[in-house]
């Protein structure tokens, strides 16, 4: 019986969140944190899912679900999977099903990119069964298309960063630049243990745009000229105004609404514990903040992150995006 592993990482956004949706850079780096993805065949046309994590599990059959764990719930959370295994099956036409089993060390909900992960890596290792030489490229869409059943209108920057890794630059409809630095980033990470949904943050966002194109889209295209500038910024390994430039883009992801009390709080103690910056990532409303500290820092802003009521996660960039183990 043929059986396939594939894991995917998440990911930070360090500049551009948001302002991304509407045509404008982010830069991202991926993080040791994956999501793991087993594909098995079967010997009926069945698709069964199973995501232990959130505790969801059922049977896709024709047109129809039935669902073994987690009721109703469990067809919205594995819809985007199921979406993916017909993708490939209309494109394969194989004749037999697959049993897809997900494991998950990414916080869900918390801007760290964990549905794209999990997209990423059903679509690498579904893929990769019935194709060996699949592109990356091929896996990236496929992903992509997934993410559009969760997120309302996202911008691509999750599933492309769990896709290939590393740190990059993504604008919308453009060729993926992989950024080279010779710098180290030292961050941390905080959690504010809030959940929340990346869709609705994003339609809030957009509804804002509506009201007051003009004012929202001038914050939009400031938030494009921080990431263009932060490129030099990067290059020349200057951490004090990439640290400035995550504070400016923090407050104008604030002036759209998008931060809360619990990512202030976090985001205020890392800062007067000595951070260069600190902003949200991701989508905002609760989840994850950033900051940027020299190394000598590091542990006095983890602690005061923590002091705030926040998770601190440790982890690091890789440059490893989808990976394969048969
Ligand atoms: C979510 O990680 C980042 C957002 O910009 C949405 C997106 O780009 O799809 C908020």
């Amino acid at each position: 019986m043929k059986r396939i592993k594939a894991s995917a990482p998440a990911k930070v956004i360090l500049l551009g969140e948001h302002f991304v949706v509407h045509g404008e850079p982010a830069i991202v780096l991926a993080i040791n944190k994956r999501a793991t993805v087993t594909v098995e065949m079967r010997n009926d046309q069945k698709i069964f899912i199973e995501s232990k994590n959130i505790g969801v599990s059922g049977f896709f059959v024709n047109d129809e679900f039935h669902p073994q764990r987690g009721g109703e719930r469990a067809r919205e959370k594995l819809k985007p999977i199921c979406a993916i295994v017909k993708e490939a099956i209309r494109k394969y036409n194989p004749g037999f099903g697959v049993n897809i089993n997900i494991e998950s060390s990414i916080p869900i909900g918390a801007g760290l990119g964990s549905s794209a992960a999990v997209s990423v890596a059903s679509a690498s290792a579904i893929f990769s069964i019935f194709n060996p030489k699949v592109s990356k490229d091929a896996i990236f869409k496929v992903a992509f298309d997934a993410e559009k059943i969760v997120h309302e209108t996202p911008s691509g920057v999750d599933p492309a960063v769990s896709t290939y890794g590393g740190i990059l630059w993504y604008c919308r409809s453009k060729p993926i630049r992989r950024l080279k630095i010779n710098v180290d980033l030292p961050l941390v990470i905080g959690n504010t243990g809030k959940e929340r949904s990346t869709g609705k943050l994003v339609a809030k966002v957009n509804e804002l745009r509506r009201r007051y194109p003009l004012i929202v889209g001038k914050i939009i295209r400031a938030g494009g000229e921080i990431v263009k500038r932060s490129i030099r910024a990067l290059r020349e390994g200057d951490l004090e105004t990439l640290g400035e430039l995550m504070n400016i883009n923090h407050e104008l992801l604030r002036a759209l609404g998008v931060s809360c009390r619990e990512l202030e709080e976090l985001i205020y103690a890392a800062r007067k514990a000595g951070a260069l910056g600190a902003k949200l990532t991701g989508a905002g409303g609760g989840g994850c903040m950033i900051a940027l500290a020299h190394p000598e820092k590091i542990i006095d802003v983890a602690y005061a992150i923590k002091e705030a009521g926040g998770e601190v996660l440790v982890t690091e960039k890789t440059d490893e995006g989808i990976i394969i183990e048969k």
